[in-house]
């Protein structure tokens, strides 16, 4: 191995085994390093990202760094709410087989007629229909209870996360085990960032749409304050190119 490659790899390994990197919500601000001009950059077209012509929004750093932390964490089960048209779940399985891992993907909405037809027939992804507010009818305790770990959820539609967090943390939940809540930068729900046309569509699932960043992070702020020696926040995956240049500002959660 070149001089150069040992150098990277050893401050990756150093950054993945640093005392610092876990760390309590009450140890973290919520802001970015990256001002908010170079957000609206990011951002205002991020739902014309799309993954085998299937639309993919998830964040720009993310596209980065999710691959790393599966690879990181292998997980046998992917947990993703929020379906949409189901490019993001074809996409975690389609990484997960490109990194080599055992992994099955469920994805639930409360729409499943917004799939893409190319979306269904993904051998390791099953969609569930169903309301988040209802999470126990979708995903029952009796099916988690047989999913393998390490899992990796990620709660994307924003809709009763803290009694998601609840649900999993009551059902199945593991030392180990990643929860993500999605798109608590507040900066993505602001009016003159995103494309209009985009928000306007959104205004019917989230009527509070211009607040829904602060209400998702108070929401896990006051159900992480209950919970703080058990679910530290992965400022690895949080902070690599600048503090919170991420979607999801703190809520990269990991089950310690
Ligand atoms: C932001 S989109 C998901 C994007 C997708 N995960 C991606 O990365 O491309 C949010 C989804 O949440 C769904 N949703 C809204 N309210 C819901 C609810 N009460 N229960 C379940 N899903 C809901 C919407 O139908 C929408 O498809």
């Amino acid at each position: 191995m070149s001089f150069k490659t040992t150098v990277q790899l050893a401050k990756h390994k150093h950054e993945l085994s640093n005392e610092k990197r876990f760390v309590k919500i009450s140890e973290r601000e919520y802001r970015s390093d990256l001002p908010e001009a170079a957000w609206k950059n990011l951002l205002q077209n991020n739902n014309l990202q799309t993954w085998k012509g299937m639309i993919l929004a998830k964040g720009v750093p993310e596209i980065t760094l999710y691959p790393m932390l599966m690879y990181e964490l292998q997980p046998q089960t992917i947990i993703e709410i929020g379906a949409f048209n189901g490019g993001s779940a074809i996409w975690f399985a389609d990484i997960a087989k490109a990194l080599e891992i055992e992994s099955y993907v469920y994805s639930t909405d409360i729409d499943l007629s917004l799939l893409d037809e190319k979306a269904k027939d993904h051998p390791r992804v099953q969609f569930l229909e169903g309301d988040s507010n209802y999470i126990e009818s979708i995903l029952p305790p009796e099916l988690l209870s047989t999913l393998p770990h390490p899992w990796f959820i990620t709660e994307d539609a924003h809709v009763n996360s803290a009694g998601i967090l609840e649900y999993f943390h009551n059902n199945g939940l593991q030392s180990g085990d990643y929860i993500i809540i999605e798109d608590t930068n507040p900066l993505m729900w602001k009016r003159g960032i995103k494309d209009e046309k985009v928000i306007g569509a959104y205004d019917e699932d989230y009527p509070d749409q211009e607040t829904l960043g602060e209400r998702l992070m108070a929401e896990l702020e006051s159900w992480l304050k209950k919970h703080e020696e058990e679910y530290l926040i992965d400022s690895y995956y949080l902070d690599m190119y600048g503090y919170n240049v991420s979607k999801n500002w703190n809520s990269v959660l990991k089950k310690v």
